[in-house]
């Protein structure tokens, strides 16, 4: 049997991380380019995908992989000058298949978060998987993440 780096296996848990955060003066024009070339350069190496919004100052980010892979990552990006105000938003260890698979780390557009959350919930077949996306869902349209699709 060979084991991938990295790789959680079927029926073992994902860990999961969401937060809110502000732009600070320090985010320059290029700047989304650079962290979205970091991540996709960095995130795969640790097991780690999401996705990355941006929107109207703020930056709301999805993280799941292998949990203190995660909880390193976070640590990192928490000190990270380009943001501030960093609001935890929802932390935990799921059994169940990663809601992004596919990406590295990929930036949304704000206007077409609710799209890509909808995507995955109708594509997904795990039943807590279609739970988490539903109460994100949720989130964005009755609380806090309420302005951001609508940027
Ligand atoms: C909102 C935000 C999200 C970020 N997300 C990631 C990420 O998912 N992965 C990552 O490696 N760096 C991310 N970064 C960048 C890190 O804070 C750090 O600058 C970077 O990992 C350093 O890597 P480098 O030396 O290759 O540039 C993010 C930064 C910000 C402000």
């Amino acid at each position: 049997m060979y084991l991938q780096q990295n790789d959680e296996g079927l029926g073992k848990s994902i860990h999961n991380l969401v937060y809110c955060s502000r732009a600070t003066p320090e985010l320059k024009e290029d700047s989304i380019a650079s962290i979205i070339a970091s991540a996709q350069h960095h995130n795969p190496r640790f097991g780690i995908t999401g996705i990355l919004v941006y929107g109207s100052g703020i930056f709301f980010q999805w993280l799941e992989g292998p949990r203190d892979n995660v909880t390193s990552l976070m640590k990192l990006i928490s000190a990270d000058p380009r943001h501030s105000d960093v609001v935890l938003l929802q932390e935990g260890n799921e059994v169940r298949d990663r809601l992004f698979p596919d990406w590295g780390m990929e930036l949304v557009e704000a206007a077409d978060i609710r799209d890509v959350l909808v995507d995955a919930m109708q594509e997904s077949k795990d039943k807590i998987q279609k739970q988490t996306l539903a109460a994100m869902l949720e989130e964005l349209d009755t609380g806090s993440l309420k302005d951001l699709s609508r940027s």
